[in-house]
């Protein structure tokens, strides 16, 4: 598809962003992140994080929880590493090079998922969404933090015009609340349990999807 997005140029991107990520996006996805940790943490147990970039919220989740993190950039993932070790983080038991839509873990090991600022930067993000859906256990949850475009009006014009700028950084404005909720219905194992506007600005939004039991995809 001519919108999608090429994986090889998104590692080279977060490559060049990997020195200057957390000043840049640090503080201002800050409430997002927290958001996402606070729910992944009503579940708790063993977390997914995909697209964990440089580890920016590995030292908000409680150290009763174990969790794993993922990134398609090595850079980015090095940062994360560091940041692990400064911390002493314990609980952390593993930083990985992986792609998000080829998951190298088996079927329902993980009680959450988190992805934050991340589905919208893979490929094929519906692919992806069934590869959180393989690995999460029945009754365990998706947790997304990340931009969703406007359906109309002016912040749909603005959003239409940055488009080109920010497929470069692996984003795209234009990525619609449809195109998930499409995506739920069609897997049929999993339900929307929340979707939650998140600052900057309510453009962003938290959602929950629930792994249903006894299916698997
Ligand atoms: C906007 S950053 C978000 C990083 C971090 N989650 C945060 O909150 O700051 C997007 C991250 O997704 C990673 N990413 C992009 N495509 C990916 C893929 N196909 N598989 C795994 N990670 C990917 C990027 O390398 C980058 O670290």
């Amino acid at each position: 598809m001519a919108e999608e997005l090429d994986k090889a140029g998104i590692a080279k991107a977060y490559a060049r962003w990997a020195p200057i990520y957390d000043v840049v996006f640090g503080a201002v996805f800050d409430r997002g992140r927290k958001a996402s940790i606070a729910a992944a943490e009503r579940i708790g147990g063993r977390i997914l994080e995909v697209g964990v970039g440089t580890g920016l919220s590995l030292a908000d989740y409680s150290q009763s929880n174990r969790l794993i993190g993922v990134d398609l950039s090595a850079p980015m993932l090095r940062k994360a590493k560091a940041r692990v070790k400064e911390h002493r983080l314990a609980n952390v038991d593993g930083l990985a090079v992986m792609d998000a839509q080829h998951l190298g873990f088996a079927d329902a090991i993980f009680d959450v998922v988190v992805a934050q600022y991340v589905i919208t930067a893979v490929p094929n993000p519906e692919a992806t969404l069934d590869e959180f859906a393989r690995v999460v256990k029945p009754g365990g949850e998706i947790i997304l933090v990340n931009h969703l475009g406007a359906e109309a009006g002016l912040r749909a014009a603005g959003e239409r015009a940055f488009a080109p700028l920010a497929r470069r950084l692996g984003w795209r404005p234009e990525f619609r609340w449809q195109r998930l909720e499409q995506w739920a219905a069609r897997h049929g194992g999993v339900k929307v349990v929340e979707r939650r506007p998140m600052p900057p600005l309510g453009h962003f939004s938290l959602i929950r999807f629930a792994r249903l039991g006894g299916v698997t995809n």
